[in-house]
This record gives C-alpha cells, structure tokens and sequence, in this order.
C-alpha cells in the first residue's frame, strides 16, 4: 500500500464514501450531505493545519482515507478511517492505519482518541490491534486513546535474535567495534553479565536495551533516542531500582550513564533533560 497525503482529485471519492450508507450509519452525522456541501468542507479542510488526511492506494485503486483532527482545546487528536466501500473485508483498514499513525506521529507528538460506536466491531478490532486502549464508553460510543508508553522487557534466552537484530543495526558502541557472531552472541545472553538487563518496545517494535552493571552505571543503545523515549527510560530506571550502595574510590552512590563519545544526540537529549555530564573517558592503548 502507498500512503500520501489528500489532493483535490481525492474530492469526489471522499463524498462518495462518505454518503455511502455503512460509513453513515457508523458516523455521528448520519445524514446524506451534499456535493456543495461536501465542496465547501473539503476546501476548508484541505487548508486546516490542524486537519491532516491520508490516503491509501494500491495500483492506483484508493483503500481508503485516514483523518487527524487536532482539537486545540482538549489537547489531542480525533483519528477516524473509512474505507473505500468496494475495498472493505480485505484488511486494509488496519494497515492504512498503520502507516497513517506512523508517518502522522513522526511528526507530531499528539495523544489520540478515537470515538467508536460500540458496535462497530472490525473499527474496534483495527484500532485494539494497534496499540488503542478502552477509556471510557458514553451513550454507545467508545473511546479509544493511543499514546505512545514503551513496554519493558526484562532479557531472556528467548531474546537472542532480537537483541541480535538491535546490535547489528546500532551506530554507536562502546565496548566493540566489530559484531561478534551469532553464537558468541548468543553465549553473551546466557550469561548474562549485567545486574539488570532489559529490552524496550514502542507499539510491538524493539527499540532498544538499558542494562545496569553492578558499579552502578546505566548504558541505553537505542537509533531512534527522542527526548520522550530517553526520560521514560530514566523514570523506570528511578522508578523500579535502587543504586548499590557506594564503596568510595569505587562505585558512587548514584547511578549514571555511560555515553558513546560520537553519539551527540543521546548527549543532548540526557543534558536536555536536566542531567549534568560528570567526566570523560579516553581510551588508553599505544598506537
Ligand atoms: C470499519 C472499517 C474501517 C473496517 O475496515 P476494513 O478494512 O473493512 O476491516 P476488515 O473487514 O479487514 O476487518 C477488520 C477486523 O475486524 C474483523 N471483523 C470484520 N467484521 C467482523 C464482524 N462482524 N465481527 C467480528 N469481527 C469482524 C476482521 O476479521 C478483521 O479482524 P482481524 O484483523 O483479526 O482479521 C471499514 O469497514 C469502514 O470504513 N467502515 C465505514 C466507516 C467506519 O466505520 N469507520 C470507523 C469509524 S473510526
């Protein structure tokens, strides 16, 4: 499926799904509209900020239309889909959904809502798939909230793949600079050297590790670090453990992050945060 965003050529459809009589029944304006009507919404809409639309397509035939409807007031972003009503049944309703919530959160960090007749089964089964959560249920309508909260793993044997899938791809490293095979990773897992190791996972995708070592040090190996994701890290890692207790000349009493010299981001996302840089380490071999 490709994804792009509305156009003027997409007018017609969009009124012709919209009368169509399954999405008027699921809607919350359940009248016909008409094409004036429909004209007039559809140029205000087109040119709302807060108003963003994608469409699906698949050779040249449109799946569908995804829609984010920022509401200032309230603070988050009503999301609703219709299909196109001769592509319905196939499974494309979850997928444009997918695409859509990806490319729209990439730009914007926006708590979403999606309001859902209680009988709309296959909308409510889409969105579940998806991450959305029951809030509240008013007068037959459901609502749905997406936000985007990581899920902690603790490391297991089981997660060698994964976490062989994260080492390959990740750009920074401090401890090697060639990948070890499979084997001598696997070897690695099972033994496990950290005190605590975990894995992390935005909307069932593994984004990366934390560990902490026994001198209290704390090292995060993530690609894709943004601020939100880094303090939600550091909240679990206050929130759930509790440092050694320090040895002086040895270990601190406090924990602290170890940072790839190269990796300026995670830098300046854990300084952005309000955490202050404590020393530098240099590697001491001949050359
Ligand atoms: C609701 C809508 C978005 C669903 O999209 P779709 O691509 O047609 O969805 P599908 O038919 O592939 O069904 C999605 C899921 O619901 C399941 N489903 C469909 N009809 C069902 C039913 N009557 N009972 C139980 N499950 C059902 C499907 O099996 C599928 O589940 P799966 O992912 O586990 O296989 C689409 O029909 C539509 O646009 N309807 C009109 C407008 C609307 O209701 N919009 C939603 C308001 S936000």
């Amino acid at each position: 499926m490709e994804i792009r965003n509305i156009n003027q050529n997409d007018l017609e459809d969009l009124f012709e799904w919209r009368n169509n009589y399954e999405s008027r029944k699921q809607f919350f304006k359940k009248n016909k509209i008409t094409l004036k009507e429909h004209q007039k919404w559809f140029e205000e809409s087109i040119k709302n900020p807060n108003k963003e639309f994608f469409i699906g397509e698949l050779s040249g035939i449109k799946l569908g239309v995804c829609r984010f409807d920022f509401l200032e007031k309230e603070n988050y972003s009503e999301v609703s889909i219709n299909i196109n009503p001769t592509e319905r049944g196939k499974g494309y309703g979850k997928q444009l959904l997918n695409y859509a919530l990806n490319i729209y959160l990439s730009k914007k960090k926006r708590i979403l809502i999606a309001k859902i007749k209680e009988d709309n089964i296959p909308s409510i089964k889409i969105f579940t798939s998806l991450g959305f959560l029951l809030t509240r249920k008013v007068e037959g309508v459901i609502h749905m909230e997406f936000t985007e909260k990581l899920i902690f793993k603790k490391v297991e044997i089981e997660d060698s793949l994964t976490l062989y899938d994260l080492l390959k791809k990740r750009n920074y490293n401090i401890s090697h600079e060639v990948l070890p095979d499979f084997k001598s990773h696997k070897q690695f897992v099972e033994n496990n050297p950290y005190l605590y190791w975990y894995i992390f996972s935005l909307n069932e995708k593994a984004m990366g590790t934390f560990y902490i070592k026994n001198d209290n040090s704390i090292g995060i190996n993530t690609n894709e670090p943004t601020k939100e994701i880094i303090n939600e890290i550091l909240d679990f890692i206050l929130d759930n453990f509790t440092p050694r207790k320090g040895i002086p000349s040895e270990i601190p009493n406090y924990f602290f992050i170890n940072v790839s010299q190269n990796n300026n981001l995670l830098k300046d996302i854990v300084s952005s945060i309000g955490y202050m840089p404590i020393q530098v380490s240099y590697k001491l071999i001949r050359s």
